[in-house]
């Protein structure tokens, strides 16, 4: 047998729009979801201890703290999932070949992925329920983070394997039916870790975020700023520890090709000078606490998305360079542009996108928390 790994063809039906104009969608779509889950994980991490620690010492500011992460876990959860598909769909359509083939070396991983996004979903709503009333929620905020971590690792395999057509055969060989979920690849669980150690920069951006935008009491904004601030900086570091990781376990062939481009060359400075600025206003926001004013806040929601961008351009690199070394570019895809449909679809896109930036503004500023003397014993 050849040792050369097989590769399904691509669809022979034409692209109907140009390749980068997939690569723009799928980038920027696929960065509001890196943003989002990140943020939800973060979030859910800093809601059980803020309720766990904020019961225990009867510390208010931590208790009203995590009955508003509470209560806005289960609106993120939707933007996570709506910001998951589009990216999904224009996968399929640029790498469809080796996606469809790992996801079903991975089969019954792939599929209980839909499993655990409605019991991750459902924990959220019973904990944002029980935080309403005024009782402990933690539990449930526990049960969603494991299915929240779980489901990033199953992302993790399979975004890695789809990119090791030379072990497909073998896998598929060791086990056909799909319940195997393969973890030796030397950039994996560097690459879940990046992932994870981002839902520290994420929640703690989103925490100043919220903590300067929303109407809250002193306490609550000072703490929500300060923890914030110092999640944002331990976030950071760790990402560029595990990112370094990413990078320095790739197969030669594949860094070759990274370091041949310019483009991608650079971006990893770029991409330290953006975690840098992240790292400053993390500071910032520990110095000021309540003290903080808006402009951090909005300097920290433009960082946060920057520096998820700079991360999804530097991955799809990754992605071209590995399957560049098996012979596979998706800029050699036959495109037949129909423009009138194209347009269709872009101007729905962009309505889409402002609405929801819209409902999300209304969100942040009509949540209303239960002050913390109302809260009960549960
Ligand atoms: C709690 C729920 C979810 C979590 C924790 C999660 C986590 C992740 C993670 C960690 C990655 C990056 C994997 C890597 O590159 O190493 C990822 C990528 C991705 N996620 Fe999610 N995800 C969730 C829900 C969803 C849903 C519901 C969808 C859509 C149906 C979705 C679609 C995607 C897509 C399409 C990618 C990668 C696209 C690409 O490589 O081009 N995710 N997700």
């Amino acid at each position: 047998m050849s040792g050369f790994p097989i590769i399904p063809l691509s669809d022979p039906i034409p692209l109907p729009a140009p390749v980068w104009l997939f690569k723009v969608l799928h980038g920027t779509v696929l960065s509001l979801h890196f943003v989002v889950l990140q943020w939800v994980l973060g979030w859910l991490l800093v809601g059980i201890l803020w309720n766990l620690w904020g019961r225990a010492r009867n510390n208010a500011a931590m208790t009203a703290g995590s009955t508003r992460i509470a209560s806005s876990l289960p609106i993120l959860m939707t933007y996570l999932i709506n910001f998951g598909i589009p990216p999904l769909l224009f996968t399929q359509v640029l790498y469809g070949n080796f996606l469809y083939t790992s996801s079903v070396l991975i089969g019954a991983w792939w599929i209980s992925v839909i499993f655990l996004v409605i019991l991750t979903y459902s924990a959220l709503y019973a904990g944002g329920s029980r935080a309403a009333n005024g009782r402990a929620w933690w539990g449930f905020g526990l049960l969603a983070l494991i299915a929240g971590v779980t489901i990033a690792k199953i992302y993790s395999t399979n975004m890695t394997l789809m990119l090791r057509p030379e072990a497909w055969a073998e896998m598929f060989r060791g086990n056909p039916h799909g319940t195997s979920l393969p973890s030796h690849d030397p950039t994996l669980i560097p690459r879940w870790l990046f992932m994870l150690s981002g839902a520290l920069t994420m929640g703690g951006l989103g925490l100043i975020v919220t903590g300067i935008w929303q109407k809250q009491t002193a306490g609550e904004k000072g703490l929500m700023v300060f923890q914030g601030g110092a999640l944002a900086v331990l976030g950071v570091i760790l990402q560029a520890t595990a990112g370094s990781r990413v990078i320095h376990n790739q197969p030669g062939a594949v860094l070759e090709k990274l370091n041949a481009s310019a483009f991608y060359h650079t971006l990893p400075l770029v991409w330290i000078g953006l975690a840098v600025a992240v790292a400053v206003i993390g500071l910032l926001a520990i110095s000021s606490r309540e003290k903080a004013s808006s402009w951090l806040a909005g300097a920290a929601a433009t960082l946060g998305l920057l520096f998820t961008v700079g991360t999804v351009v530097y991955r799809d690199g990754i992605r071209d360079a590995s399957l560049s070394v098996q012979g596979y570019n998706p800029w050699d895809l036959k495109v037949v542009a129909n423009w009138p449909v194209v347009l269709l679809f872009l101007g729905t896109f962009v309505i889409g996108l402002l609405l929801l930036g819209w409902m999300a503004a209304v969100a942040l500023k009509a949540t209303k928390v239960k002050p913390a003397h109302e809260e009960v014993a549960a």
